[in-house]
């Protein structure tokens, strides 16, 4: 009920992937580029469609998709070591996937602090964010977290994406990198009540992401706010990958307790090219393996969408120069 795995017919694939190879670089004229993947997402078989127009619209869909089997890029530059696009990359077949699966559930968003606003984000493992809890890390697990956004308001959990999307472009070299997708609504089964009315107490301080505080070179932490909150059938969760700051010792043990039920709850996924992941980022928390990076070109390589349903009430952040990017 919390996951659910779509693949497209190969004839779909095929139409599809005809169409995007067509089409030029997104990030020109993004509106206009997510009209024409409109259309040609429409091609999508009626019951799959509805599948993912559902994923992105009803409370009690599943908080995690995978969608297999989506066309490939004929052909594939070196992953890029820095984080930063590939200027080799001259087919745009994985940016039309992306926002094609995208524009189904909501609105790209960039945000200045991380990956400098751009709309696609490359996800890389990148040599000197290697052990950092940040995308650019490797080496060590990156805990489960929700995708959060500094913001002056100090609720960092109110103007972040509503969803994620995951687009894989080339897979770990040996295999290794797995991502994980713990939904609240197992976590509250889980979990003993009492430690679940722990987590619904306003007793955590988020740290602001890494991309964030890395300029300000300390902690810069939420309003105390609650982990788990909403009505309880349809529970939404909160949790910075950065650090998140219990206020009591009881709140530190339902929290350590939280991550294990994380572990415990959660849906494995090996991505691989011709796959996508699509995230609810409200209703449940994602982590990742470690994974052996080797910074050659042969790395694996995600590109990734923040999504919002709808842009207005994030219209206080947006930038003069770009209305799809915030602050
Ligand atoms: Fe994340």
């Amino acid at each position: 009920m919390t996951f659910a795995d779509l693949e497209l017919p190969d004839r779909v694939r095929d139409t599809i992937g005809a169409e995007l190879c067509l089409l030029p670089d997104p990030t020109a004229d993004v509106d206009r580029a997510l009209t024409r993947y409109h259309r040609i997402f429409a091609a999508l078989p009626t019951e799959l469609l509805q599948q993912i127009m559902d994923f992105g619209r009803h409370n009690d869909s599943p908080g995690v998709m995978l969608v297999r089997n989506l066309p490939l890029d004929a052909e594939l530059p070196p992953t890029p070591v820095d984080g930063e696009p590939s200027a080799a990359k001259n087919s745009f077949v994985a940016e039309g996937v992306l926002l094609g699966l995208t524009g189904l559930l909501g609105e790209p968003i960039g945000v200045l602090t991380e990956k400098a606003g751009r709309l696609v984000h490359d996800v890389v493992p990148v040599r000197e964010g290697a052990r950092a809890q940040t995308n650019q890390g490797s080496a060590v697990f990156l805990n489960f977290h929700s995708d959060i956004t500094y913001d002056t308001t100090g609720r960092y959990d109110v103007a972040n994406p509503d969803f994620l999307v995951l687009n894989c472009l080339r897979g770990a070299a040996g295999h290794d990198a797995f991502t994980y997708y713990a939904d609240a609504r197992d976590l509250c089964r889980h979990l003993p009540d009492p430690l679940v009315e722990t987590l619904r107490s306003p007793l955590y301080r988020l740290n602001a992401p890494g991309s964030y505080t890395t300029s300000v070179g300390e902690e810069v932490l939420s309003e105390p706010v609650p982990i788990l909150s909403g009505a309880p059938r349809f529970p939404e969760i909160t949790v910075s990958a950065n650090g998140t700051r219990p206020l009591t010792r009881g709140a530190g043990t339902a929290l350590d307790a939280l991550q294990d039920a994380c572990r415990s709850v959660a849906h494995t996924v090996r991505l691989e090219p011709g796959q996508a992941l699509l995230i609810n980022n409200r209703k449940g928390v994602h982590a990742r393996s470690t994974f052996r990076a080797r910074h050659d070109g042969r790395d694996r390589w995600l590109q990734r969408t923040y999504i919002r349903r709808n842009l207005w009430n994030v219209r206080y952040r947006a930038t003069p120069e770009d209305r799809r990017v915030h602050y």
